[in-house]
């Protein structure tokens, strides 16, 4: 290690996260978003940093502390995620697609709070899909090592090596969201960690020690 190069299993590194909900508009005063927390991703962040990473997080609304050497960058929609992802991208080793992005946003923003009508008692609102964040990372030419998360309710594994594939990333995470012990807006993860060639569980624990495990994994990962 020369003088004034920092140590980790990171150092020299440099990883693009994203974490938390993004939020939707449909009006001046309404949106359509998630239960995420955005714990996870902050986590990831904070192992990243501690590793020596130079570290990037853009983050949808949450009211977290921004991790020690962590440059964070706010968004609120998906497509503000994705410009903002997009124009962070360049020499980044690793993206981690950590965030609930919604799938979907309204397909017109009312420009004024909108009003119920006598009598209504229906209403319908159009969704538009949004751009795929971690999908057109890895597709990008020198896409950097890219890790994604699935949130699933059922046949998580099958669901997750799906993305894997489907995406063209090098490892997802996959996530059982129906436990209310684990995952989404809680304290705690358990996940099943699935490459090409390996799939690995980590067992119920804090999402900052899950955060260190996968940070290793990820670090190992690279290297081969
Ligand atoms: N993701 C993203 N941009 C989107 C949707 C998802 O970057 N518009 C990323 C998430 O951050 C996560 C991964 O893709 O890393 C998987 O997200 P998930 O919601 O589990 O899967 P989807 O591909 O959106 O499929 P579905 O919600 O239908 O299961
Ligand atoms: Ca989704």
């Amino acid at each position: 290690q020369e003088a004034g190069e920092s140590a980790g299993l990171l150092a020299g590194k440099r990883v693009l996260l994203t974490a938390g909900p993004t939020r939707e508009a449909i009006d001046p005063v309404r949106y359509l978003s998630n239960h995420s927390s955005g714990k996870m991703g902050f986590a990831l962040a904070a192992a990243a940093a501690k590793e020596g990473a130079d570290v990037t997080l853009v983050a949808g609304p949450c009211e977290l502390t921004t991790p020690a050497g962590v440059t964070r960058v706010d968004v609120v929609s998906a497509q503000d995620m994705h410009s903002a992802v997009m124009a962070n991208l360049a020499g980044q080793d690793i993206f981690i697609g950590c965030a609930a992005v919604a799938d979907f946003r309204p397909m017109n923003i009312a420009e004024q709070k909108m009003k119920k009508q006598d009598n209504q008692n229906e209403m319908q609102i159009s969704l538009i899909k949004n751009p795929d964040i971690l999908a057109s990372v890895a597709q990008q030419e020198g896409a950097p090592f890219c890790v994604g998360f699935a949130a699933e309710t059922e046949n998580v594994e099958a669901y997750a090596r799906k993305k894997l594939a489907q995406k063209g990333i090098q490892l997802i995470i996959a996530n059982d969201v129906s436990q209310a012990d684990v995952g989404f807006n809680s304290e705690n993860n358990a996940v099943i960690a699935i490459s090409a060639s390996a799939t690995q569980h980590f067992t119920i624990n804090s999402k900052t020690e899950i955060a260190n495990q996968l940070i290793a994994l990820i670090s190992s990962e690279l290297k081969t």
